[in-house]
């Protein structure tokens, strides 16, 4: 297949740089809003420029990893997080071929008590998931054979991310407020990826949506407990803090873990806990 990967200079997109030398069969062309070293200058949100793309390079899928994600500013600019995260899907999902595209833990209210299934009703209360709420609908009304993974508190070697920032901070500070009180699950964006090649690779096209994070749960807090621990930074004392007292610009789910079990049960895959993707890109950093 020829697999077009938008937003290849992201966290995700450099992870699935990375794993795609791992299947050679396929033909790979990576893009970004920013043209690099390999990577083709293609704006998600031109239909034109998709179309003469898909065309010219006989794309048969797209795996879109391009997306607005600054919560924060996409409070103030909801408009053109709305192009990047909901409009460009009515026009990847137009193009009449297949569609892996990846969504997010905010369209869901966050108040929730047990882990979230794919069924249950969204309820997004930030600007950046309620656009990523309408591109989910979008791809689905084009392309109803779409595959979309729900995923969250995503990181990796590449990009700027929680690990890499709390690494940072513990270097330079003795002490360190991290909330206690908004539980998920750190996924290691290498993980991610691998999930997207299990859907590619998989005989039998299953679309619709899933969840897909790494196992296990944490706060904030517990995260970087363990991040400073591997990092071995014993000069920085963390402090458990509340939502309140961070003063958050943009309201975060408290509790946002996504349920995997359809993924696990539809691909016959296990997935790794977050300590153990945790390890593993520490190891790279
Ligand atoms: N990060 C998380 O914690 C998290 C959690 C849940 C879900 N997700 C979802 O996971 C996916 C991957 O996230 P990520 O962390 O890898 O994102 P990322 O690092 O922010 O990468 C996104 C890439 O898309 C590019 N882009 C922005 N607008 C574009 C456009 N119009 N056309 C083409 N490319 C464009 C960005 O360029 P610029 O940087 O120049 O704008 C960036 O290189 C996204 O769909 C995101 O919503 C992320």
């Amino acid at each position: 297949m020829n697999i077009l990967i938008t937003g290849a200079n992201g966290q995700l997109g450099n992870e699935m740089r990375v794993l795609s030398a791992a299947h050679p069969k396929h033909r790979y062309f990576f893009a970004d809003i920013v043209e690099a070293e390999d990577v083709y200058r293609l704006d998600i949100c031109d239909p034109a420029a998709v179309s003469a793309f898909v065309t010219t390079h006989s794309i048969d899928l797209i795996v879109n990893c391009a997306a607005y994600t600054n919560v924060d500013k996409a409070e103030e600019d909801e408009v053109t997080a709305h192009k990047i995260n909901a409009e460009a899907l009515s026009v990847l999902g137009g193009q009449g071929i297949k569609v892996i595209h990846i969504s997010t833990d905010y369209v869901f209210s966050g108040n929730e008590h047990v882990p979230c299934r794919e069924t249950d009703p969204v309820a997004p209360r930030t600007a950046y998931g309620r656009t990523k709420y309408d591109g989910e609908k979008n791809l689905l009304a084009a392309c109803p054979e779409a595959v979309i993974l729900r995923t969250a508190w995503l990181y990796s070697e590449f990009g700027s991310n929680f690990v890499k920032t709390m690494i940072r901070l513990g270097k330079e500070k003795p002490q360190l407020g991290v909330v206690f009180d908004q539980i998920g699950t750190p996924t290691y964006a290498a993980d991610l990826a691998q999930a997207i090649f299990t859907v590619i690779e998989c005989p039998i096209w299953h679309p619709g949506i899933y969840h897909f994070t790494n196992e296990g749960v944490c706060s904030w807090y517990d995260f970087t407990i363990a991040i400073h621990e591997l990092a071995g930074i014993k000069t920085c004392q963390v402090r458990p803090i509340s939502s309140d007292e961070y003063q958050y610009k943009t309201p975060r789910p408290h509790y946002s873990v996504l349920d995997k079990s359809k993924f696990k049960k539809t691909f016959d895959v296990e997935i790794a806990h977050w300590m153990d993707g945790l390890r593993r890109c520490m190891k790279k950093l």
